[in-house]
């Protein structure tokens, strides 16, 4: 198979899909890989290592997409890349469709196959999403922290506080990847920690892991409620997969925060978890926003910052998949993952995930039908 590598265009996405490695295993299966000039070079890998590789280097973008039968990429398309769709074109990448619905129809009107990483599942679990939640849990804390401060407009405080004075009281909404990754880097600063989950189970798995060093409640809007109502920093990390994000953190719950706090909303890129950044994404160049006097941060693309790790971690999750995306043509590797068919969003001209069609309110196509 032809698989095509762009160079990321979402402002501020310095990941590539791609590292070197995994154009070697792609190429030593017998496929053909063209990398956009100067794909990988934030990520750390320059146009001759992937060269060496064995990639096919082009200048441009237009003829990535256009020589390709599968596209590999990081983030979602930009309107300006809906042009070069067509039927039968394999798209491989983070889509997050629920919160696109333009992308969406766009995808279901040019019969694009639309695999989506963050629907990729395997043992009820999330690999493709997994890594960069790793990232971005770490990410939360170390950002929250940094607006906290004063020049960032935060109330000015430091996370572990100094002898004779308390420590910041940070609140995780949901313990799963991304509230686990925030939780250990908060504990790490010394922070007074609280995660809120409704899996009683997974606050029991969190509460083995920290030990006394967390506060564990189940997570419900009286729960949420009081606990924002007292935190400095909020970090909100729920996840009802391939579905738009619940509000759980109203407008009338911020209103009763100290000025200066900070909510960090890592679920905006499911629609985001609260009333305040739905719809408000925010990007790396500008990643906050105030409102009743509490600083917002909802980047959507919050490991793009760290690219030289995220491409790293990103890439060896996905290769498998791309691999057998490749090897096998789309139909039959489904038929052999069960993981990568809970992948597949779209496909000659229908939504083929029955959660995601629910919430775009448009019809659905069991995928069963299509292979
Ligand atoms: N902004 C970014 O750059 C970025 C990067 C990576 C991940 N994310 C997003 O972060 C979110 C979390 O990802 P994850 O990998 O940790 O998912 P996950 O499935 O591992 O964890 C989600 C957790 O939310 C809990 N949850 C669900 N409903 C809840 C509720 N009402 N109250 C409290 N907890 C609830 C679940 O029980 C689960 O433990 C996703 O929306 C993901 O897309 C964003």
């Amino acid at each position: 198979m032809i698989i095509g590598v762009p160079k990321e265009i979402k402002e501020q996405e310095s990941r590539v899909s791609c590292t070197p490695a995994a154009v070697y295993q792609l190429v030593q299966a017998g496929h053909t890989v063209y990398v956009e000039k100067g794909a990988g070079i934030e990520s750390g890998f320059d146009d001759d290592t992937y060269q060496d590789a064995g990639a096919k280097l082009l200048d441009q973008a237009a003829d990535v997409w256009e020589k390709s039968d599968l596209i590999y990429k990081v983030k979602e398309p930009l309107e300006s890349e809906y042009k070069y769709f067509r039927p039968g074109l394999i798209i491989y990448t983070y889509l997050h469709l629920a919160a696109n619905p333009t992308l969406a129809q766009a995808l279901i009107d040019n019969e694009v196959v639309g695999v989506a990483f963050e629907t990729v599942e395997e043992d009820h679990k999330l690999p493709l999403l997994k890594p960069m939640s790793e990232v971005a849990g770490r990410m939360a804390v170390q950002e929250g922290a940094h607006f906290l401060t004063k020049p960032n407009g935060g109330k000015g405080i430091v996370l572990q506080g100094v002898p004779g004075v308390q420590p910041a009281h940070v609140i995780v909404v949901g313990g799963g990847t991304v509230g686990t990754a925030a939780t250990r880097i908060a504990v790490g600063m010394g922070a007074r920690v609280t995660v809120l989950d409704v899996n009683i189970e997974r606050l029991g798995e969190l509460f083995n892991i920290f030990g006394d060093k967390i506060e564990t409640l189940y997570s419900n809007p009286y729960n949420i409620k009081r606990c924002v109502q007292n935190a400095d920093m909020v970090i909100s990390t729920i996840l009802i997969p391939g579905r738009r994000a619940p509000k759980l953190i109203t407008e009338e719950m911020v209103k009763t925060m100290e000025a200066g706090s900070v909510i960090v909303d890592v679920a905006i890129d499911q629609g985001g978890s609260t009333e305040l950044t739905e719809n408000h994404p925010t990007t790396h160049e500008n990643p906050t926003f105030v409102k009743h006097d509490v600083i917002h941060y909802a980047v959507a693309n919050i490991p793009g910052a760290v690219a030289m790790t995220s491409t790293a971690a990103l890439s060896n999750s996905t290769t498998k998949y791309a691999l057998l995306l490749a090897n096998k043509g789309w139909k039959e590797a489904v038929k052999e993952s069960e993981g990568l068919r809970h992948g597949i969003n779209t496909a000659e001209g229908y939504l083929t995930n029955e959660g995601l069609a629910d919430d775009l309110g448009l019809d659905y196509k069991d995928l069963q039908e299509l292979i």
